[in-house]
């Protein structure tokens, strides 16, 4: 890792389904740093739904949202940043969290993605005939992004909690070495 990051932040990227928001919010609580969720701070700003945003004014629309928070995330402190999966699948947005956070990727397979999404009907992207093909698909083309995270972790066969204890521990050991 170099050492020359400034770490301020924790950012949890990966795909839907990841855990990223309930591991988030412990993440935070034990670190007592700030939890902000990009879907949620853009669904407020919006002033409508993520579902709504795309059905009434497209994906490209959102995803202007999301760059916009991205350059606000930069002047963050003690905040540990949950995004959207789609978020960090652009290099800009990528290279501009790795400024200021430490940044760890929630991964699981499709089936297991497939399991913990399905019945739900808030995220847009898989409200299709096929949503496990949708899912390998985009997975697929964001892999190098979650790949260039500083730390992968598995989620497939662990708790909400015992992954928030590995991000922890991770986070502990980035900052030792950054000191
Ligand atoms: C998206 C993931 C969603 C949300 C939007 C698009 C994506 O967030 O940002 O529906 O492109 O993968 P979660 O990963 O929090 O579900």
């Amino acid at each position: 890792m170099d050492s020359t990051r400034h770490i301020r932040n924790l950012t949890l990227i990966g795909f839907m389904g990841t855990g990223k928001s309930s591991v988030g919010r412990m993440a935070a609580d034990a670190l007592h740093f700030t939890y902000l969720d990009t879907d949620d701070v853009i669904e407020a700003r919006a002033g409508i739904s993520i579902s709504e945003l795309f059905e009434k004014h497209g994906e490209q629309v959102f995803r202007d949202w999301e760059k916009r928070l991205v350059e606000e995330l930069t002047r963050r402190t003690k905040t540990v940043i949950s995004t959207g999966g789609g978020l960090p699948a652009n290099e800009a947005n990528f290279v501009s969290l790795q400024s200021h956070s430490l940044i760890i990727c929630l991964w699981a397979s499709p089936e297991k993605i497939y399991q913990r999404v399905k019945g739900q009907t808030h995220r847009p992207l898989l409200n299709q005939a096929d949503p496990v093909a949708k899912i390998r698909e985009l997975l697929a083309a964001r892999e190098p992004f979650y790949r260039r995270a500083d730390v992968l972790v598995n989620t497939d066969f662990r708790s909400a909690r015992e992954v928030a204890t590995q991000v922890l521990h991770q986070f502990h050991m980035a900052q030792a070495v950054a000191r």
